[in-house]
């Protein structure tokens, strides 16, 4: 579920009442400090000193950072190989965590 809030931001996680503002600066300041670390959202929530509690806005979250992360090494000089095969291992590890969080969430739908 996405609201818009404050001036054109849209609040994204509302059990934490963050916006997509909040978490873009976030990812900045983390790709700032190493541009090619691998940013999680929980990485993003510890660093703003939250924590997920229903998880629901954390595939938001995901597309924020890849979204994020594509634009930061846009503007700074890279050669394109080196960005194109970061780009491709992140949005691969993120499919890889949503495939894994489908099936844990169906297995324990079966369980129940
Ligand atoms: S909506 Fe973000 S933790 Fe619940």
């Amino acid at each position: 579920m996405r609201c818009v809030s404050r001036a054109g931001e849209m609040l994204v996680c509302s059990c934490n009442f963050i916006t997509d503002k909040d978490i873009e600066n976030t990812i900045i300041e983390l790709l700032d400090e190493d541009c090619w670390q691998l940013i999680v959202p929980a990485k993003v929530y510890h660093a703003m000193e939250k924590r997920g509690r229903c998880c629901g806005c954390f595939p938001n979250v995901v597309d924020i950072i890849i979204r994020t992360t594509e634009q930061y090494h846009a503007g700074r000089p890279s050669t394109d190989e080196k960005i194109f095969d970061f780009m491709t291992r992140l949005k691969q590890f993120h499919e890889e965590n949503r495939r894994a969080d489908l099936e844990r969430r169906q297995n324990s739908h079966r369980a129940a």
